[in-house]
């Protein structure tokens, strides 16, 4: 029979997460750590990735913390191996690193498109491939993507993020078909605004955070472990036959 705690597992599985000292990778690494995952959190930011380190091990996980541009193919291969050396296999790869410009499109220069795409598309590709050629036993790899890369809206402009995040959910369903014979699921997420670092010049305004809130028909944003939720869930044997999916963690934002 199958139970709640073998539906929703990880445990013996090795997950790496990209951005893993920011928010959703810190709230991600802790539950998948609960769930029994052994974590590497990867990050450009070192102290921060350490800093999910010791609350992994605080609770009593099992985690280390790379220094890690993702935009560097020779960081991400080195990383990885560091992954194999320590763990001997990858299970689970979580491509959360993104960075975003919020600049008119006609204000935007070439180096920033660039920069962005070179972030939230081109290394999660890399990422993603580098993973694929060590998951032995199949896996999972989770793109976290955005409301922004379903739909062109939102109170700002943010051409660049729309499309990096656009392209990285159509990566997601070409890989989750090419994949599929290797047995490696890959599923992307579309979180609404959560209350972050990467978030907070907009949400600490009052005027534009009661704005963004119009646009939530449930009026509220996402909290960072609603999205860690969805993590596991497409981390898990519960979404087995789950691949190619666009997972939407946004109060309706999509639906209206
Ligand atoms: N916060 C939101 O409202 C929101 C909404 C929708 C989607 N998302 C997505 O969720 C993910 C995580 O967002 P967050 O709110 O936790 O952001 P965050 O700013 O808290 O964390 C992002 C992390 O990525 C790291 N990073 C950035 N560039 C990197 C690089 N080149 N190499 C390695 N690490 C790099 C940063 O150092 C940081 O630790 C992102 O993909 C973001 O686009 C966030």
């Amino acid at each position: 029979m199958t139970t709640l705690d073998a539906l929703f597992t990880v445990k013996g599985k090795v997950v790496a997460i990209t951005g893993g000292g920011g928010a959703i990778g810190q709230a991600s690494a802790l539950l998948l750590s609960s769930a029994g995952a052994t974590v590497a959190l990867l990050d450009r930011n070192l102290a921060a990735a350490q800093e999910g380190q010791r609350k992994v091990e605080d609770q009593g996980g099992n985690a280390m913390a790379l220094e890690c541009d993702i935009t560097s193919p020779e960081q991400v291969k080195q990383a990885f191996a560091s992954v194999l050396t320590q763990h001997q296999r990858l299970d689970v790869l979580v491509n959360n690193a993104a960075l975003v410009r919020r600049v008119p499109a006609l204000d935007t220069t070439l180096a920033e498109w660039r920069e962005v795409m070179d972030v939230n598309l081109n290394a999660a590709f890399v990422c993603s491939t580098e993973a694929a050629r060590h998951m032995r036993d199949g896996g999972a790899i989770i793109n976290l993507a955005s409301i922004m890369g379903v739909s062109g809206g939102g109170a700002y402009p943010i051409a660049s993020y729309h499309a990096s995040k656009g392209g990285l959910i159509n990566l997601t369903r070409a890989l989750a078909v090419e994949w599929a014979h290797m047995k490696i699921r890959v599923n992307a997420i579309a979180p609404t605004w959560v209350r972050t670092e990467f978030t907070k010049a907009l949400l600490d305004d009052p005027k534009v955070s009661s704005e963004l809130l119009k646009l939530m028909p449930m009026r509220q944003f996402a909290e960072t472990q609603d999205v860690a939720a969805a993590v596991l869930y497409l981390a898990s044997p519960a979404s087995r036959m789950v691949t190619g999916h666009v997972l939407a963690v946004d109060g309706g934002y999509l639906a209206s």
